[in-house]
């Protein structure tokens, strides 16, 4: 199994370091366009191996792509982060040329990847994946509701005093501030409703803060986050290198589900070797379908200043 992240930034080296860790791929390469970073990246996460005890060669390459040769999956992480009070959105102008190229150079050399992308504006940059690469529909996966709803899952574990991983909570629809949608109604505690748990004031309180989740942690930290970002990455990349055919939310390109067409955007999919393999239906209420044909609006938008670009 070979595995290519692109972008050795904060986000695409813990994504890599989480891939190492849980020995998914036998050849992992970190790709970045900044001379010798990479390999460092790389060389500094190898000489983690006898500490940790993984057997993945990691390799570094500053923008050469014969390097990332008959990838299972790549991980495109390219672009710029967001600085506090940006939204993702503002990204696309310099984003999209970048993630454009890193598919048109990833497609020459693995034609038959499934890629998984987390660069920002992340809907429209999926969007942009799949048309730039003409690759089936099933090998483009965007990460950001796997992402949202780790964070949904952190924000109702705190207030219940909980176990996040005993919770099953999605977000869906865009990745973005005003965009994502955290399903609270269906959420439940191993089963139980948390709403059962939770009056208005406090649901609201925990949607509103997985939002904002990125945006907080970006004024925290003066740029994007990445340790979440990466793991997500590494949770999508491990659901299909094992096939374990996980439900994460991702956003995919919609065919008529959920009543949109022609957009990628946040659903329930089923993750396993082939990509996305399904799309899960679920009974969303009158509300949260009118959330996410606003989502989906908006994400059409952002997807239409592509073609001024
Ligand atoms: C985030 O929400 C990087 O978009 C990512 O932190």
């Amino acid at each position: 199994m070979k595995i290519t992240v692109v972008g050795a930034g904060a986000v695409g080296a813990t994504c890599a370091d989480n891939i190492a860790r849980k020995e998914l791929a036998t050849e992992l390469v970190l790709l970045d366009i900044k001379e010798g970073f990479a390999e460092g990246k790389a060389q500094d996460m190898m000489q983690t191996a006898a500490l940790l005890g993984f057997d993945t060669r990691i390799s570094g390459s500053t923008n050469d792509y014969s390097k990332t040769a008959n990838s299972d999956v790549v991980v495109i992480t390219s672009g710029l982060p967001r600085k506090p009070s940006m939204t993702r959105e503002e990204l696309i102008g310099t984003n999209a040329g970048i993630v454009k190229g890193v598919c048109e150079n990833i497609l020459k050399h693995s034609p038959n990847t499934v890629i998984i992308v987390i660069s920002n504006p992340m809907d429209t940059m999926t969007y942009l994946a799949l048309q730039s690469t003409g690759l089936p529909k099933n090998r483009i996966i965007g990460m950001g509701g796997t992402l949202d709803s780790a964070r949904f899952k952190y924000q109702l574990s705190t207030t219940l005093n909980c176990s996040p991983s005993d919770l099953n909570a999605l977000v869906v629809g865009g990745h973005g501030d005003t965009t994502m949608i955290p399903l609270i109604k269906h959420a439940t505690w191993n089963s139980i409703p948390v709403t059962k748990f939770l009056d208005e004031a406090q649901q609201q309180t925990i949607i509103n803060d997985t939002m904002v989740g990125g945006a907080t942690l970006t004024k925290l930290l003066g740029t994007s986050a990445w340790y979440a970002p990466g793991a997500a990455g590494a949770a999508l990349v491990e659901s299909i290198v094992r096939d374990e055919k996980k439900l994460f939310t991702c956003c995919v390109s919609l065919d008529g589900e959920y009543g949109q067409s022609d957009i990628c955007l946040g659903v329930p999919v089923v993750i396993g070797k082939n990509g996305w393999e399904k799309i899960i239906a679920m009974d969303l209420s009158a509300d949260e379908q009118a959330a996410f044909n606003k989502s989906a609006d908006a994400v059409r938008n952002m997807n239409d200043v592509l073609k001024t670009l």
